[in-house]
């Protein structure tokens, strides 16, 4: 059967940032970085970021184009022997994951354009813009039904197929949420009397980090560059070979990075200035942002835009997770594309609704996927690089575009000797500081 590829080279850096920028960026990062104290946490994520997703990243766009294979089979492909295609497997069950709760929260987002259209959300003060979202999620029959919505809209993207779908949509859009989120941060800056929340986002203070802190921060890296579970392997084998590889992973990590990075000083100075805890969790966008559009000219207008793109950016990570999914579907059991899609989306809402019914469990999922699920599902990734591919067909793979990798050295220490080890550290911390807390909680 032949696979569907991407028709531009710019379609495909659009494609894998689509994949990367959604609410990873702009709901979990500003409220992950909130929780661990702010810039000593924003720095730890760099690091991490350049250390270990990065070289991530680039194994996974490798792994998927040197096969063409969707995630399974590829891993079975370079390694038959071995048990290495487990890895495919459980990104699979790692996609139904994190699209169940994924799809709760944009859901919400979508539930916020609803609001800011029918004028809602204007005039309130804080603490009522507080009140609004603590309703939003305790109300389970408002969290299914934007759900469901927000599952069909990607559901139809997929069966639609990759090129005509995705390529289109992302390509036009993200631009215009990138400007927005710049027009938004001036207004939360200029709110910002005292520059609390810059200071707070910039100056770092390392008393606030713990264990905890450093695994988040991996964590975080991870999920926003939806690593660890197939998604950028399965975007790699659509990638053309005339492509950089290297350097359309660098152009996908920076574009990701500087959109949390710009969240974060959007989220934080509204914050201060609203008397909105940092630290308030997973709430926090919900609670800040209608109060900068509420103070801003045509805040009507832009908060309706705003929430709107964030839909879409939620979307076309959504759609990457999907496509894991339908993909495995599609060779695995020779399945017709919307059939198969159908299927995957019916089997998430199921599991979406224990999301959306009972809060706990999408904390659970939550952390359960970013901090186990995917460096775990990363650290075979970039452990299958050395062990199985080696250094001169990771080079070839790397360079097949016919330009020089220069850094190649580089990345091949960090994915040899650094990352996995790194990974492996981090993760034991986490099992043992899990293990404890459940001992002595
Ligand atoms: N990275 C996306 C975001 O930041 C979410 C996402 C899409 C994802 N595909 C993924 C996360 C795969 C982990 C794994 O919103």
């Amino acid at each position: 059967m032949k696979r569907e590829g991407f028709n531009s080279k710019a379609g495909a850096i659009a494609a894998a940032a689509g994949s990367a920028v959604g609410l990873g960026n702009i709901w979990r990062f500003p409220y992950v970085t909130g929780e661990n104290g702010g810039a000593a946490f924003l720095l730890l994520y760099v690091l991490f970021m350049i250390l270990i997703a990065l070289p991530v990243l680039m194994s996974e766009f490798s792994i998927g184009r040197m096969t063409g294979k969707p995630v399974t089979d590829a891993f079975k492909t370079l390694s038959p022997k071995g048990y290495w295609y487990g890895i495919g497997f459980s990104g699979v069950v790692c996609a139904f994951v994190i699209m169940s709760f994924y799809n709760v929260v944009a859901g919400w987002t979508m539930y916020y354009v609803y609001l800011s259209l029918t004028g809602k959300l204007q005039g309130l003060n804080p603490e009522e813009v507080s009140q609004t979202f603590e309703h939003t999620m305790s109300d389970p029959l408002i969290s299914i039904f934007w759900m469901i919505i927000m599952l069909s809209l990607t559901g139809y993207v997929v069966a639609h197929g990759v090129s005509k779908g995705i390529e289109r949509y992302s390509k036009i859009l993200m631009p215009i949420l990138l400007f927005l989120i710049i027009v938004v941060c001036v207004r939360s800056i200029s709110l910002d009397t005292e520059n609390k929340g810059i200071y707070f986002l910039l100056a770092p203070d390392f008393s606030k980090l713990s264990i905890k802190s450093v695994l988040e921060a991996l964590g975080q890296a991870f999920f926003s560059l939806s690593l660890g579970m197939g998604t950028m392997t399965t975007y790699g084998s659509y990638i053309s070979k005339k492509q950089n590889l290297p350097k359309s992973a660098m152009s996908v990590a920076m574009i990701d990075f500087f959109i949390a990075f710009l969240a974060g000083l959007m989220i934080f100075p509204c914050a201060f200035a609203c008397g909105v805890n940092p630290g308030s969790g997973p709430g926090l966008v919900f609670e800040t942002l209608p109060n900068v559009f509420n103070q801003m000219p045509m805040g009507y207008l832009i908060s309706i835009v705003f929430f709107l793109l964030l839909v879409v950016a939620a979307v076309t990570s959504s759609i990457s997770m999907l496509e894991v999914l339908v993909d495995f579907l599609l060779s695995r059991y020779n399945m017709k594309r919307p059939r198969a899609t159908v299927l995957a989306v019916s089997l998430t809402i199921i599991l979406g609704i224990g999301c959306a019914t009972f809060s706990p469990m999408l904390d659970f999922f939550d952390n359960l996927s970013a901090n186990v699920l995917l460096p775990l599902g990363g650290f075979f990734i970039i452990l299958f690089v050395p062990l199985c591919i080696g250094a001169k067909k990771m080079r070839e793979e790397m360079e097949a575009h016919g330009g020089k990798f220069k850094l190649f050295p580089v990345f091949y220490f960090l994915a040899k000797w650094v990352a996995p080890w790194a990974i492996l550290f981090i993760f034991i911390s986490k099992m043992l500081s899990w293990m404890g807390i459940e001992l002595f909680a």
